[in-house]
Parts: C-alpha cells; sequence; structure tokens
C-alpha cells in the first residue's frame, strides 16, 4: 500500500447535515407529526417523540460533538411550522431560539448552512392544499421573508427547499409522505409550485440579503442501465434520470418547468441559485420492463452483488458519486455536497461507504471541479420520516429512549478527515484496511 493523501482544496467545507423535524423532537404542529399519529404511516408505528431533544436543548451537546469533530460547517433546517404557527402570527421566541441555535454554530466555527423548507408543513398550509394550492409560493415567500430577515445575521449560506423531487414523489405519486397522494399529474403540479416557491424565496432572501449565497438541496440518483448495449434499458433508464432528476434542476437554469404533461414558464426562476447543493446516497440499475407501466416501464433495483446498506435500502455504489457530480457540472455553479452518508446501526459499511465516497469526490477535484464542501448525512441517528428509527445514518448512535449517545468509529474516521482536509492512506488503514489497495495501490 502506498503512503499518501487526498488532499482538498483550501477552506472547503466539512460538515453534517440534519433536518429540523428530524431532530428537534414535539414538532406537534406539523404534518408530519399529524402523519405520524396513524401507525399504519411509519415502520412499526415509531414516531418522531423526542427525536434527538434539540428543541430540549440538546442541540448544544450535539453541536459540541460536531466541533470536538473537527467540522467546519454545519447544515440545520428551521421548522416553518415554529416560526410561523398561523398564518397570520410569528412566534418570535422560536426565531430567539434559532438565533440561540446560530450563535451556537458561530462560537463553534461552524458556518451554517441553512435549509428553509426540508419535507415538513404547518398543518394550516396543508389544509389549504400544501403545495398544490396555486399560491403556495406566496405563502412560502412570507415566511421566507420573515425567516431571513430574522436570521440573516448569522447566515450566509441558505438551501431554500431540501429535495423538492424527493418531496414531490413521496407525498404524491408513492404516497409515503404525508398527504399521501398516488397522482402522477399532481406530483409534477407540485414540483412546478416549488420551483415557483425556490424562485420566489431566491429573490426574495437576496433583496434582504445581497451577498447571500442561495441554492436548492438537489437529490441525485444515478440510474444505470441494466444492459448497456439494450437501447430499450437504455431508453427506459434516459427516461426515468430526465423525470426525476433533471426536471428541477433545469427549471431553475431555464425558466421553463418541462415535465411530461406540461409546460410553464417561470422566467423568474432562471438563473436562480448561486450554488448548486448536491445530495447523493446511491445508483438504480434500470431494465425495460412491460410488467411495470407505471413506472415508467421501468424496473430498478440494485446491481445483485452491490453490498447493501443494513435494511437493504441502499447500496453502496461510490463512483455514482463521481457521476453526480460530472451530472451537476452542467449548471456551471460551485457545488456543495450537501447529504451523503449510509444506514448503518452497526458501523461495518460506513468507514468503507464513507472512505468511497470522498475519494470519488476527491477524483472530482483533481479534475478542478468546483466543489466547495462535503456535509454527511448524519451527525446523530435520527428519525428517519416513513422508515422511522429503523435505519441509523448518524455518526454518533442514539438511543432516543434514554437520549444517550455513543460515539461510532466513523465519528473518529470523519473527524480525522475533517482535521486533516484531506484522506489519507493512514486514516484508511486504520479505519477501512480492506480499502488500503483499492484506494492506495503501490
Ligand atoms: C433526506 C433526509 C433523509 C436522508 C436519508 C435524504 O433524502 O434529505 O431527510 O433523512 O435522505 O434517508
Amino acid at each position: 500500500m502506498a503512503q499518501a493523501t487526498f488532499h482538498f482544496p483550501r477552506g472547503f467545507l466539512w460538515g453534517a447535515a440534519t433536518a429540523a423535524h428530524q431532530v428537534e423532537g414535539n414538532n406537534q404542529n406539523n404534518d408530519w407529526w399529524a402523519w405520524e399519529q396513524d401507525p399504519s404511516h411509519i415502520l412499526q408505528g415509531h414516531k418522531s417523540g423526542l427525536a434527538c431533544d434539540w428543541w430540549g436543548g440538546r442541540w448544544r451537546e450535539d453541536f459540541d460533538r460536531a466541533a470536538d469533530g473537527n467540522q467546519n460547517a454545519q447544515r440545520i433546517s428551521v421548522e416553518w411550522s415554529r416560526i410561523q404557527p398561523a398564518p397570520d402570527r410569528w412566534d418570535e421566541t422560536a426565531l430567539d431560539f434559532y438565533i440561540e441555535m446560530l450563535r451556537g454554530l458561530r462560537e463553534r466555527n461552524l458556518t451554517p448552512l441553512v435549509t428553509l423548507h426540508h419535507f415538513s408543513n404547518p398543518i394550516w398550509f396543508a389544509e389549504m392544499g400544501g403545495w398544490e394550492n396555486e399560491e403556495a409560493h406566496l405563502i412560502f415567500e412570507k415566511y421566507v421573508r420573515k425567516t431571513v430577515d430574522a436570521l440573516r445575521d448569522y447566515v450566509n449560506y441558505w438551501v431554500t427547499i431540501n429535495e423538492p423531487n424527493v418531496y414531490a414523489f413521496e407525498a404524491y405519486l408513492f404516497g409515503l409522505f404525508p398527504p399521501g397522494k398516488k397522482e402522477p399529474l399532481t406530483t409534477m403540479r407540485v414540483l412546478t409550485n416549488l420551483a415557483r416557491a425556490h424562485a420566489a424565496a431566491y429573490h426574495a432572501i437576496h433583496a434582504l440579503q445581497p451577498a447571500a449565497r442561495v441554492g436548492v438541496a438537489h437529490h441525485y440518483r444515478d440510474f444505470k442501465p441494466a444492459k448497456a448495449w439494450f437501447p430499450l434499458d437504455r431508453g427506459v433508464t434516459g427516461i426515468n434520470s430526465k423525470v426525476f432528476n433533471d426536471i428541477f434542476p433545469r427549471a431553475l437554469a431555464t425558466g421553463i418547468v418541462a415535465t411530461p404533461f406540461s409546460r410553464s414558464k417561470i422566467p423568474q426562476a432562471k438563473g436562480s441559485q448561486d450554488y448548486f447543493g448536491l445530495n447523493y446516497y446511491t445508483r438504480d440499475r434500470v431494465a425495460f420492463s412491460l410488467l411495470h407501466p407505471g413506472e415508467l416501464f421501468s424496473h430498478r433495483y440494485y446491481q445483485p452483488g452491490a453490498q447493501l446498506s443494513a435494511t437493504g435500502f441502499l447500496a453502496n455504489e461510490p463512483e455514482g458519486m463521481y457521476d453526480a457530480i460530472r451530472w451537476a457540472l452542467q449548471f456551471k455553479l460551485p457545488i456543495l455536497v450537501t447529504e451523503n452518508g449510509v444506514e448503518d446501526p452497526e458501523d461495518q459499511l460506513r468507514p468503507i461507504y464513507l472512505a468511497q465516497h470522498l475519494h470519488q469526490t476527491w477524483r472530482a477535484v483533481n479534475f478542478n471541479f468546483p466543489i466547495k464542501g462535503y456535509f454527511h448525512w448524519t451527525l446523530v441517528d435520527n428519525f428517519e420520516w416513513e422508515r422511522g428509527w429503523t435505519q441509523r445514518f448518524g455518526l454518533w448512535e442514539l438511543d432516543p429512549a434514554t437520549q444517550k449517545r455513543r460515539k461510532r468509529p466513523s465519528a473518529d474516521f470523519y473527524a480525522e478527515i475533517c482535521r486533516e482536509n484531506g484522506l489519507s492512506s493512514e486514516m484508511v488503514q486504520k479505519y477501512a484496511p480492506s480499502l488500503s489497495e483499492e484506494l492506495f495501490p503501490d
């Protein structure tokens, strides 16, 4: 094994990513809390409950963990339903709470990246039709103005909306997130409304804070044809990627939302990103199949023999990270990897996954692709939406009943990476020795 270090550029942001509903606890005023009350909606009837008890103050100890882990950044989100508990009411104490949290990040030299919408909506907004409401962008813009005005002294990097494609598909096509619909046309309408909302938020933020850096955390799923030589497999792979990956970011680049059913002009969306936020987790094989008309005549599966995460939710496909970055380059923006990680309670796969995905990120850095940071999903085990507590993505283990945290080896591994601003052969030898020859051949 060769002795070497994969260095990252000076000033690279190293963080972990979190979302309000998944960590705060007692988020009783949003559509997710309501959804969780029906046990059939969440695996094993789990509930978010206290989550990581950040609302009870445990953000302090977790930010200490992030800082002790040599991170220089942290991604959090703010909860709309706390800030605006009713259409005509703002909760200043909630805003003060977030100011305190942001000060907490600054005091620990952690650069904040703040998401304004991460899957959860106030109940009152859901009752008005949520993202199907044609006025949703105006309602969202009001919330954004109020929030950004209050928090702008502490935040430069904003994510308006987390994974619009995942949100729209899970909530309106697969029926797994509230409101639990399975309507393709509505899904595309929601995606269009989210593009409008992003554009409105982008301009509102810049009006309040001209120097802000504003983007979206885009989820890219890497689709590869089951048989590369077979035109029908290639065809459906392309369609899957266009529909899931491309519609939203292309809308923000061109000002046109082009879905399979509609074409809407949103001129104010054109050029409405200052950086490209990229979430990457896994890759699918796609085969043409007459048996799956509802899934665009495609059968998606993980490559047989691929390493799978603990519950089989993700396949470890690190080269997809590189392909994700190559794909993101078309938008000609600086790139932040805003999420990447794996569910693994025993921390067997995580060190391997982490080393390989960072190696692929470094490959991209070496081509001078403009990658500015990496945020690992996630810091401490948290509430994983419709999968409840059955999946553990944390660098730190959490027992939600006792609120006890326990460090996984990957937390130490990541801390060494952050301190070094790079990935060295010694670290790989120590935390993921099975990769030594692959990553550092003699
Ligand atoms: C979401 C996170 C989620 C993670 C792992 C991402 O799609 O943004 O909220 O916890 O995946 O499931």
